[in-house]
């Protein structure tokens, strides 16, 4: 494998002058800031939010990097993993030249973002018991595929990949291998990240939307080398994370028993559920899970889908997905949200 990140490059970014504002250009201490129109005297809400955000999100950074055991500058913040996902498009993809490769089912932003940026998609399906077929990925790759989406667990699947399937996509490709561990914090295993020294060309995705129960902020997180966090960095919207979802998320950061303890929780609950579709007649297929939902085969998922919404319990319905026709996903609730969807479970017919 030979890696350099300036031949994945789109060739227009290579000189590119990232947007720079005089906050950022000052490095002295405490002054009067009249550089960015902003409103001197404070927040019409009572907060002071009347100053623009840190762009380059530092202090949440440091305690991020802290966190997973890495430096600072190869921790990158998006606005949800989504905006990651699409700046990653942005960098490295040439509209109608380039490709991609997703495995799919999975995460659903891959394929959109794709869509977006005008890139073309290569998809190399799951095999039926959701595992990667690593060989015929290897095969799609061409001279123009840029990067390769992993999601571990998968979504919509719950199911984590073999580490050495992951290993030899990694080793065999010179473009970027997106590992997307969005629901890594519900499953046993340790992350990508230890691997960042030996494999370049990886961006391990993470966020704070799942386990860290703080979807509401969008905070996203991309781990990889230096020369791809500034590459991320270069391009993004100056101020991407809002002072409001800084602040939350340093204070949640600081709750990692708080985390954990929810994860537990939530695991359990997703044993819960499952030794009850366990003995619903109408339930074909529980496929294990390393993530905070369940993907089941049901009998009628049209029919289960519009049963439970009427009763104002809504799963997802994954009937028109590939490989997960005759699929509903639900997510783990709370103890009393899954007694609910139990109780009306129970009583379908
Ligand atoms: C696999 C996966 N990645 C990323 C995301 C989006 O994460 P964020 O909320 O950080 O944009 C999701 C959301 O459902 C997801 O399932």
């Amino acid at each position: 494998m030979s890696f350099d990140i300036q031949k994945i490059l789109r060739p227009h970014l290579r000189n590119f002058k990232a947007y720079s504002s005089a906050r950022t250009e000052y490095t002295g201490k405490d002054a009067i800031f009249l550089d960015a129109n902003e409103n001197p005297f404070g927040s019409a809400s009572g907060e002071l939010l009347n100053r623009y955000p840190d762009p380059l999100q530092s202090q949440l950074k440091v305690k991020i990097a802290q966190l997973k055991g890495i430096a600072s500058e190869q921790v990158f913040i998006g606005n949800g993993s989504d905006e990651v996902i699409d700046l990653l498009f942005r960098a490295f993809c040439n509209p109608e030249i380039d490709n991609v490769i997703i495995c799919p089912p999975t995460y659903g932003m891959y394929e959109t973002s794709a869509h977006l940026n005008n890139v073309h998609i290569k998809e190399v399906l799951l095999t039926r018991d959701f595992q990667l077929q690593t060989e015929q990925v290897i095969a799609a790759i061409d001279d123009h595929t840029k990067m390769i989406f992993i999601c571990n667990p998968n979504n919509p699947t719950g199911n984590l990949f073999h580490d050495e399937d992951i290993r030899s996509i990694v080793s065999s490709f010179n473009g970027i291998v997106v590992i997307d561990e969005a629901y890594i914090d519900f499953s046993n295993v340790s992350s990508w990240i230890s691997q960042l020294k030996k494999y370049p060309n990886i961006v391990v995705m993470q966020t704070l939307s799942k386990a860290w129960g703080m979807a509401g902020i969008r905070v996203g997180m991309a781990f990889s080398s230096q020369e791809i966090t500034k590459i991320l960095t270069s391009i993004k919207p100056p101020y991407n994370v809002s002072a409001l979802a800084q602040q939350a998320a340093l204070k949640a950061l600081e709750n990692e028993a708080v985390k954990l303890e929810m994860a537990e929780v939530i695991m359990q609950e997703n044993s819960r559920l499952i030794s009850v579709f366990e003995k619903l007649n109408y339930v074909q297929k529980i496929y294990p899970t390393h993530a905070n939902f369940i993907l089941l085969k049901v009998d009628d998922p049209n029919r289960l889908y519009q049963y439970l919404t009427s009763h104002q319990v809504v799963v997802r319905n994954r009937n028109t997905t590939a490989l997960c026709e005759g699929c509903v996903r639900i997510s783990v609730g709370t103890p009393d949200e899954n007694e609910e969807l139990l109780k009306w479970m129970l009583a379908y017919q």
